[in-house]
């Protein structure tokens, strides 16, 4: 009888096992879905195989809930034995995904979450980050902010690990331009009760706002602060998650916001103009900043796994080649810092219609400090 078509030869390795830990329900879903489309467009780019290996991809639905996430992420490296986790977007997620992969020593691949200790106290050599640091665009938009000659700001933002990281970064640029940040505001992830803070932030009539919300709480919180009549008198800045996969829910209300980050939906390269043709095409959307961080996820996985031809095994050579690589990004080229996060220019961008158009750089090859990573 004829071979079965799935039996392997000697020298074939079998499928490699990806798990896919992202959001598919609450204010995270839109990002989780936009990750996995990037992700698996790059596989497809490759043939549907890296390293020699085909694909076999294994998925949980985080929810966004820290709570949840150690029982979650055990599902992957337990329960279905996966090679690669990839996850997520929620840094409180995260942060429980970081010490799960480092104690079992599993390979992660971040793609979007920032919460700074992934690449500082809880660096592993076997963690990888294709997105920032929490620090990196709150810091790179501190020097926008205070490049416009605001004095007095105020921010706003969820309460939990990227909320606080990023207004860190937002005050640490900001003030040593100059200005200085007399109140922060906050509100547990994910609300979207922001009448009462907005009215604060009306009676205290800062020169700027900052504010850190993504997905579904960004729409809402834009469109809000529209409707409160603060975009006319007080100017509101970004991490530019706030406008970033979000402007045809925010329509008019998000005209004409500046927020700073690591990508642009206009950057003019041939590398970009690719990148965004074929993911419209295959998905008949417009790819966003979750989209790239994917979609660079498993440029990263790639170089390493085609470096040791697929034989995971090769733990060293893997993530050395990983390491010292340059990623040829629709970002822009970039590197990894020694401890694993992008070191990447990050751009001004201010929304026109539905895209968020470069207008500027703020920072060039901004490198997260790494704070307490021991390699
Ligand atoms: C995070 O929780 O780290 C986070 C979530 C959404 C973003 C950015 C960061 O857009």
């Amino acid at each position: 009888a004829a071979a079965s078509s799935t039996a392997f030869t000697q020298t074939q390795l079998p499928p490699l096992k990806v798990g896919l830990m992202l959001p598919a329900t609450g204010t995270f879903a839109a990002l989780g879905d936009m990750i996995e489309r990037g992700f698996k467009l790059h596989v497809e780019e490759q043939g549907g195989k890296l390293g020699g290996r085909t694909i076999q991809y294994f998925k949980v639905d985080d929810e966004s809930d820290p709570s949840k996430a150690t029982d979650n992420v055990n599902k992957l490296i337990k329960r279905d034995n996966v090679d690669v986790i990839v996850g997520t977007v929620h840094s409180g997620v995260a942060l429980a995904m970081a010490r799960a992969a480092k104690d079992s020593n599993t390979m992660l691949i971040v793609p979007n979450a920032g919460a700074d200790a992934i690449t500082g106290p809880q660096c592993a050599p076997n963690i990888f980050r294709s997105s920032f640091s929490n620090w990196q665009p709150g810091y790179a938009t501190g020097v926008v902010a205070a490049g416009k000659g605001y004095k007095r700001a105020m921010t706003i933002t969820w309460n939990y690990a990227a909320g606080n990281e990023t207004v860190k970064g937002f005050t640490e640029a900001f003030e040593k331009g100059g200005g200085k940040v007399i109140k922060d505001l906050s509100l547990p992830f994910p609300g979207v009760e922001f009448q009462p803070l907005l009215t604060e932030i009306a009676s205290q009539k800062p020169d700027v706002v900052f504010a850190f919300f993504a997905g579904g709480g960004a729409v809402k919180f834009v469109k809000d602060y529209d409707a409160a009549g603060l975009k006319k008198s007080i100017p509101l800045v970004g991490s530019g998650f706030l406008t970033d996969g979000t402007l045809e829910a925010q329509g008019a209300s998000a005209q004409g916001l500046i927020t700073a980050l690591h990508y642009g939906d206009n950057i003019e390269t041939p590398r970009n103009t690719a990148f965004r043709n074929k993911f419209a095409v295959t998905y008949k959307v417009n790819p966003d900043v979750y989209a790239l961080q994917g979609y660079d996820a498993a440029q990263m996985l790639a170089i390493g796994l085609a470096t040791v031809k697929g034989d995971l095994g090769k733990k060293d050579a893997l993530y050395a080649a990983m390491n010292k690589a340059q990623i040829d990004s629709p970002r822009g080229k970039f590197t990894l810092s020694p401890q694993r996060n992008p070191t990447q220019d990050f751009y001004v961008r201010e929304v026109k219609g539905n895209y968020n158009v470069v207008t500027g750089i703020a920072v060039k090859a901004l490198a997260d400090p790494g704070r307490g990573c021991k390699p």
